[in-house]
């Protein structure tokens, strides 16, 4: 399905029926990585699941993307589509953005969940990294980045090698445009662990035991630091936990939405 949402035209599946819950994906990845979550949890949910502008098949523009834009077009189609108060899962990139629309818009969250991602901001040396790798990606285009990112998103004693080269496959339909303002935006997003304390809605932290690109220790600091967080660490798992190890994931989070629906 299409929106027309601050004045990009954005992609995004819509499925199922309940209350709303709502996948919003990584760099430099699309909706696609929640295929899994949405066969799953569409029975219970209503399942709202965005490409990002610049990823899978929605619109880029031009320039540095803030965590606050992707939060912003979040919220204003999460409007249009008159979903309510929702619960939000944001994976690394997609948690960055959960984090911003958590202090941009709290009354619109029931519940949140942060997979594999952190609450800090850049080193000056990775914002550097990152300028850097989107000049690269300006001159040489986007295939050196992807894969050598591909292979980093699974863990690495993972016996399947097909999981790496399906997900090497799912970045192709990332636009240059997006990923060079995706990179621009988490170089100068801002740290976000002095607001983790003003979150007051059930969180859910979790991770695999094997993310070599976001280490475990970022989500033990998530959850220490939001207020009653449950953190679940799957063992095995890589960075792309939901879609490594889904059957584990969704038990994970089908157990701690139980937990939300006896609280409501
Ligand atoms: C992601 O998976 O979204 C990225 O690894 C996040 C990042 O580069 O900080």
């Amino acid at each position: 399905m299409q929106a027309n949402v601050n004045g990009m035209n954005l992609t995004y599946a819509d499925d199922g029926k309940g209350p709303a819950l709502v996948f919003v994906h990584g760099f430099p990845l699309n909706r696609a990585v929640w295929q899994k979550q949405i066969e799953y949890f569409r029975v219970t949910h209503r399942i709202i699941a965005p490409d990002l502008r610049g990823f899978g098949e929605s619109e880029a523009g031009s320039g540095a993307v803030s965590m606050a834009q992707f939060a912003e077009d979040v919220h204003a189609l999460l409007e249009q589509l008159g979903t309510g108060r929702v619960v939000l899962v944001g994976h690394s990139m997609g948690g960055y953005v959960a984090l911003s629309f958590a202090r941009q818009f709290s009354p619109m969250l029931r519940g949140l969940v942060l997979v594999a991602t952190r609450s800090a901001g850049d080193s000056p040396e990775a914002a550097a990294g990152r300028r850097e790798t989107a000049g690269k990606v300006k001159a040489e285009g986007t295939k050196v980045i992807f894969d050598a990112m591909a292979p980093k998103m699974i863990a690495p004693g993972n016996p399947d090698p097909k999981l790496a080269e399906q997900v090497r496959g799912f970045m192709d339909s990332s636009k240059p445009a997006g990923v060079i303002g995706a990179l621009l935006g988490m170089a100068e997003r801002s740290d976000a662990t002095p607001i983790l304390g003003n979150i007051k809605v059930p969180t859910l932290v979790v991770t695999g035991t094997e993310d070599v690109l976001i280490p475990p220790v970022e989500s033990e600091k998530l959850a220490k630091g939001i207020p009653g967080a449950v953190l679940k660490l799957i063992p095995g798992a890589g960075h792309l936990v939901a879609f490594e190890q889904p059957i584990a994931f969704n038990s994970v989070l089908n157990d701690w939405l139980n937990g939300l629906k006896s609280k409501a």
